[in-house]
C-alpha cells in the first residue's frame, strides 16, 4: 500500500513515501530561520511549513517515482507538538485526502518515532521497552504488544535534546546544538569536569539541574575549555539515560530495548547503550539516523499500521499539543 506521511510537529517539514514498510522517499527540510533566535519560534515555524509543504511533496513524489494518483493512504502527525505547526500539516493532509478521495489518518508523533525502529532489518519482539529521546521528549515506554503502551517515566522538566540545545547555546554554538556538542565533545576530556548525573527517582528524568550546573561552571571559569565542557556535559546527560534505562530493564525483564528520537543519532549514546546491552544481555535497537530525527517515513508507517488495524481517522480529528500514548491505545 502506497502511503504518504507528513510530519510538521516542530521545525522540520518532512514528507515520506512508503510502499508497505519499504521507504521510497523520505525528504526533510530543516528550517534555518530559527538559527539566529537560538530556538524554535512557533509562528515562524508554522509559516515556513505552509510555504514548503507543496514543493516538498512534489519533490518526494518525484524522488519516489510515484504519481500522486498512486497514493492510497495519507498520514499526518496530529500531536504532540506546536499547535500552529501541527495544524499546517494536518490541514494539508486532510485537503489532500478529500481531494484525492483517499483515507486519512492522524498519527501520534511519539508512536511515529517508535515506528522508526521498524525500518531496520531486524525488529524488536513484544514486549519491549523504548526510550524516546528528542528535543521535545524524554520518555520511557513499555510496549506490551502493538498499540498497547505504558509510560514508565518521563522528564520532569527539560527534554534531553533540549538540554543539549540549551548548553550549546551557552557555549555559543548554533541551534540545534546536539550535533555540535557531540562534535566538540570528541576533542574533549569527559572526566575533566564532574557534572552531576541527575537522580530524580523511579523511572523519571530531569535535566534542569545539570543544565544549571553547566551554567554556573561557565560563570565561574571564564577561561573554560569548550571541548571539555561539551564532553563532560554529554557524558552526564547520557549516563542519566543509561542509569534510568538499566533500572527499567531490570524491573520489566524485557529482552528487547529500543532508543529513538533525535538524540539517538549520537554516537557516544550508541556506544554506551551497546555496552549496557552487552553487560545485561538484551537486544538493542536503534534506527538508522534518517529515521531517528523527525521524518515523514516514520509517520507514514505508524499511520499504515494503525490504519490496517483500526481503519481511517475521522476527518474532524484535531491537532493536540499533548497526548500520552496510553490514550490512543484503543483508537
Ligand atoms: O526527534 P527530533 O528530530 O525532534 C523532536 O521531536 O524534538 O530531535 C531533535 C533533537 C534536538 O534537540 C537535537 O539537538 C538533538 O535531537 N540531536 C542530538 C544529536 N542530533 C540531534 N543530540 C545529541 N547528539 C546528536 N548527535
Ligand atoms: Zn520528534
Amino acid at each position: 500500500m502506497f502511503t504518504l506521511g507528513i510530519e510538521t510537529s516542530c521545525d522540520e517539514t518532512s514528507i515520506g513515501i512508503i510502499k508497505d514498510n519499504r521507504v521510497l522517499a523520505n525528504i526533510v527540510s530543516s528550517q534555518i530561520a530559527h538559527t539566529r533566535f537560538g530556538g524554535v519560534v512557533p509562528e515562524l515555524a508554522a509559516r515556513n511549513h505552509i510555504k514548503i509543504l507543496l514543493p516538498l511533496m512534489n519533490l518526494a513524489l518525484e524522488s519516489a517515482k510515484v504519481g500522486l494518483n498512486k497514493i492510497e493512504l495519507i498520514s499526518a502527525t496530529r500531536g504532540p507538538g506546536l499547535l500552529g505547526s501541527l495544524l499546517t500539516g494536518l490541514s494539508f493532509a486532510k485537503s489532500l485526502a478529500i481531494g484525492l478521495s483517499k483515507p486519512f489518518i492522524g498519527v501520534n508523533h511519539l508512536e511515529g518515532h517508535i515506528y522508526g525502529l521498524f525500518f531496520n532489518k531486524e525488529i524488536p519482539e513484544y514486549p519491549y521497552l523504548v526510550l524516546i529521546v528528542s528535543g521535545g521528549h524524554t520518555e520511557l515506554i513499555f510496549v506490551e504488544t502493538e498499540f498497547k503502551y505504558r509510560t514508565l517515566g518521563r522528564t520532569l522538566d527539560d527534554a534531553c535534546g533540549e538540554a543539549f540545545d540549551k548548553v550549546a547555546k551557552m557555549l555559543g554554538l548554533p541551534y540545534p546544538g546536539g550535533p555540535y556538542i557531540e562534535k566538540m565533545a570528541k576533542e574533549g576530556d569527559a572526566k575533566k569536569i564532574r557534572f552531576p548525573v541527575p537522580r530524580p527517582g523511579r523511572f523519571n528524568f530531569s535535566y534542569a539541574g545539570l543544565k544549571t550546573a553547566v551554567l554556573y561552571y561557565l560563570k565561574d571559569h571564564r577561561d573554560y575549555n569548550i571541548n571539555d565542557v561539551a564532553a563532560s556535559f554529554q557524558e552526564s546527560a547520557l549516563e542519566h539515560l543509561i542509569q534510568v534505562s538499566k533500572k527499567a530493564i531490570e524491573y520489566t525483564g524485557v529482552e528487547n530495548f529500543g532508543v529513538v528520537g533525535g538524540v539517538s543519532v549520537n554516537n557516544r549514546l550508541k556506544e554506551k547503550f551497546q555496552k549496557l546491552a552487552h553487560a545485561m544481555g538484551f537486544k538493542l535497537f536503534i534506527p538508522e539516523a534518517q529515521f531517528c530525527t523527525d521524518n515523514g517515513a516514520m509517520i507514514a508507517l505508524a499511520g499504515l499500521r494503525r490504519y490496517k488495524r483500526f481503519g481511517p481517522s475521522d476527518i474532524s480529528v484535531d491537532a493536540v499539543a499533548r497526548e500520552p500514548l496510553e490514550l490512543i491505545s484503543k483508537n
